[in-house]
């Protein structure tokens, strides 16, 4: 939905932005990071048009933006700064309702859209609705200011910075509350940040920008695992998936293939694949991949019977994890269960993949010899 191709800034000789290639698609929350001076606040500017590129170009919806009327491109972009940029003069409703009054909207609707909003950032309507700003708290200032980017319904948000300034509790509560808005209404959410514990908790994809250059765009779990380079290793953080392991999801580092059977096979035939994969269990699936059972070849030897089929002999008793579930949970089960390896499923049921001890262990430990050569 809103696409760079090989945009520059060049300011008096300096460049700004060096080249910049990016697809954002529609629903998407992507994250802006990197060191003070590397070209977020540009980058983001020069979505809503309050910047232009010096060379190459923007696409929305496949529309070239210098090509679009910028009136019409901002209003269906809502913009939040870290200086809220709240009339002072005016009540919390005047500022929220300001550009659909502007725009002739009846007094009634806006009224409704105003108490919705406010219900929405969490503020009781009554309470505030007649407030001055200066009245508020940072953080309920900022809620406001997310509420007004929201008021004309816009596809896009762009939010620079918008919790930096707030205390830890209240940045933590409005995280959340982006993160619920963005779910809910599915917005495409640009969001600036220096915070990496930020960009972790909200992010489908994060940017990490240095001097102007994109060095890595990519999804939390993937920055975690493999930084493209040292900045991005320093920067995340080495230790930072043992901080973390919340924010690593089961279908990020799974088997994807794992050695699966039909429950009509032979006992022979199950053999077989065993054997060809080295392999000394085997799940089964049904017609439609939903897992059912699995075999391994300890209870194959309890059985003599060897033209008995799979579905005699499997095991239906079966410990699972869903493929969203983070690690934290899958190394409890191992633990509780007391098992090497967990089948993973989607919702509905159908096998996905595998996780087994040594490759959860593969996974920390690359983790803990990074940390290790730091030390
Ligand atoms: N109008 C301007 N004229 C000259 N240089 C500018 C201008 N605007 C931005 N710059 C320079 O461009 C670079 C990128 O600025 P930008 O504000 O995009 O950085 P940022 O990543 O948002 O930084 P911060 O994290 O401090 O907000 C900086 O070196 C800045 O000094
Ligand atoms: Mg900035």
């Amino acid at each position: 939905m809103i696409e760079f191709r090989n945009v520059n800034k060049i300011i008096d000789g300096r460049t700004i932005l060096n080249n910049l290639n990016f697809t954002i698609n529609k629903g998407e929350l992507i994250v802006f990071i990197g060191p003070s001076g590397c070209g977020k606040t540009t980058t983001l500017k020069m979505i809503n048009k309050l910047i232009t590129p010096t060379s190459g170009q923007i696409l929305i919806n496949g529309n070239k933006i210098e090509t679009e009327d910028t009136i019409q491109l901002r209003r269906n972009m809502g913009y939040v700064i870290q200086q809220t940029g709240l009339f002072p003069h005016m009540t919390i409703k005047e500022n929220i309702g300001l550009i659909p009054s502007i725009q002739k909207v009846p007094e009634d609707k806006i009224n409704d859209k105003v108490v919705e909003l406010l219900n929405l950032v969490g503020l009781n309507p009554d309470d505030y609705m007649n407030k001055y700003p200066s009245e508020l708290s940072g953080g309920q200032q900022q809620r406001i200011g997310i509420a007004r980017a929201l008021v004309m319904n816009p596809e896009v948000i762009l939010m620079d910075e918008p919790f930096s300034a707030l205390d830890p509790i209240t940045r933590n509560q409005l995280q959340d509350e982006i993160f619920n808005i963005q779910q809910t209404f599915k917005k495409t959410i640009i969001f600036v940040t220096h915070d990496m514990d930020e960009a972790l908790k909200l992010a489908d994809r994060i940017c990490i920008m240095n001097k102007g250059s994109i060095v890595q765009f990519d999804t939390p779990a993937e920055i975690l695992q493999n930084p493209a380079n040292d900045f991005v290793r320093e920067f995340v953080g080495k230790n930072r998936i043992w901080a973390q392991p919340e924010l690593i999801k089961v279908k990020d580092i799974m088997i994807k293939n794992p050695v699966k059977s039909s429950p009509n096979r032979t006992i022979i035939q199950a053999i077989g694949i065993m054997h060809s994969n080295h392999v000394d269990s085997l799940l089964i699936v049904n017609e439609s991949n939903h897992l059912i059972g699995f075999i391994t070849l300890k209870q194959i030897r309890r059985n003599l019977d060897r033209s008995e089929k799979v579905s005699d002999i499997m095991e239906r008793e079966l410990i699972t994890v869903n493929e969203e579930e983070s690690i934290v949970q899958v190394l409890k089960k191992i633990k509780k269960e007391d098992i090497g390896y967990v089948p993973v499923v989607d919702d509905e049921f159908k096998l996905t993949g595998l996780i087994t001890k040594s490759s959860l262990l593969t996974i920390l430990s690359n983790q803990f010899l990074d940390v290790e050569a730091d030390i």
